[in-house]
């Protein structure tokens, strides 16, 4: 018999073999000062493109005072227990109240986080009997969820809806036969790759097959739609979402999340999602910030428009220079280029280092083998110079990077940094 431990002593994943040499500096990088488009990072000042900061409420005079003067009144215990025993208040009922009518819901329930909603939003919707498609491109929480899932569960190929028709040719010969249903799933926008998910195309199938639709719009809330309502809103299909899901973490500069649907399910939810009713409740600072924000999301829609405009700006100035950003049809900006790990990291330092430019780096096995991905994430906050600076310092890495600079210093710097 072998010790558990054993396991990871030899094999610390994709990532984690690289974590003697990546701690600190590619990953669980510190940040010093406020969230803005300048941060400082090892002590020099950073253009900052990898925080969800998306409306720059992060840091606005009226969320920071809210927040304080909510901790100040409440502490940050109240209320204790969870919602079902000693955690309601008006005040989470309120901010319930006005996301639904922000959604265009009939109903919604707070989460303390995205993640752990996900995961039990999709554990209390389905049984054994039941079957669940999704995205092969989705988000942790999402495949958690289906983790938990006893019954049959299909994947279809990433926004293919053809790959999504014929899996659900499949789970409808599974459901008939077990007498259950069919929970499709996907996401608003895919926030590594920043394309909208195909949810106008996937709600036509409901003419074909009966399914009911989770939508995790985690990226979308707050950047997309006429009112900042997310990518149904956008796509012109948010009635046709049967369970809308958002997170505080993003837009909202915050935490905690919510599920809205129709008044049914979110009974159902609220008597049977395991993360809420065996957790406490949202803190007071949470939820009565999240409500400024919220009605800051309402009354200045000037924010999603000067978040619009920074990313516009940034996408023509790197497809300008000549940068693949492959589908992307939101604000999230992938920078697609060829290369190894280890080419990846020296050309990253040097982007920080010498270009005083931050962006998050994102390698196999999130994308495949080979290629390397620099996730831009614009802000309302960023200004055209920072965008100006970005594109020339893109363009100075992209040149070395084609000139084998960084292959031939690549590994070498990661045998100095093991020596
Ligand atoms: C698509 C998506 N879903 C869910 C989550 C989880 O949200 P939270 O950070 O609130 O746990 C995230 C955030 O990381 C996300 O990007």
């Amino acid at each position: 018999m072998k010790d558990l431990f054993d396991k990871f002593r030899k094999d610390k994943g994709p990532l984690g073999n690289y974590a003697d040499v990546a701690e600190g500096y590619f990953v669980f990088p510190e940040f010093e000062g406020q969230i803005s488009n300048r941060m400082k990072f090892q002590g020099q000042e950073m253009i900052t493109w990898s925080i969800n900061n998306y409306l720059g409420l992060a840091n606005h005079p009226e969320v920071k005072k809210a927040d304080a003067a909510s901790a100040a009144k409440w502490g940050m215990a109240y209320p204790m227990g969870a919602r079902a025993m000693s955690g309601q208040t008006p005040k989470h009922e309120q901010l319930e109240n006005e996301l639904a009518a922000f959604v265009k819901k009939e109903k919604a329930y707070l989460l303390n986080f995205g993640y752990q909603g996900n995961v039990s939003i999709i554990d209390s919707l389905v049984n054994k009997n039941d079957v669940i498609v999704y995205d092969s491109d989705s988000h942790a929480s999402i495949i958690d969820g289906c983790r938990l899932h006893q019954g049959k569960r299909f994947t279809f190929q990433h926004n293919d809806v053809a790959s999504l028709e014929k899996m659900l040719e499949r789970a409808t010969v599974v459901a008939n036969k077990t007498g259950g249903g069919i929970l499709v799933i996907t996401e608003g926008v895919f926030g590594m790759r920043g394309e909208q998910g195909k949810i106008k195309e996937i709600v036509a199938l409901k003419d074909k097959f009966n399914f009911r639709l989770l939508v995790d719009d985690a990226h979308g809330f707050g950047t997309l739609g006429k009112t900042g309502a997310g990518a149904g809103e956008e796509q012109g299909v948010q009635d046709d979402i049967d369970i809308y899901f958002a997170t505080f973490a993003k837009s909202m500069a915050g935490i905690g999340a919510f599920v809205a649907g129709e008044k049914d399910l979110i009974k159902f939810l609220k008597y049977n999602m395991r993360s809420q009713v065996f957790a406490k409740s949202l803190p007071m600072p949470m939820v009565e910030g999240a409500l400024v924000r919220l009605d800051l999301l309402r009354r200045s829609p000037e924010l999603k428009d000067k978040l619009w405009k920074v990313a516009t700006s940034l996408q023509k100035g790197l497809r300008d220079a000549g940068f693949d950003l492959g589908l992307t049809d939101t604000v999230i900006t992938p920078v697609y280029l060829k290369g190894s790990v280890p080419e990846a990291m020296v050309m990253v330092k040097d982007l920080r280092d010498k270009y005083k430019v931050f962006t998050s780096i994102v390698i196999y096995p999130v994308i495949p083998k080979g290629l390397i991905l620099l996730r831009l994430i614009p802000t309302a906050v960023h200004t055209q110079e920072d965008i100006d600076i970005t594109v020339k310092a893109f363009s100075a890495i992209k040149e070395k990077l084609e000139s084998g600079v960084y292959k031939r210093i690549g590994d070498e710097y990661i045998k100095r940094m093991r020596a």
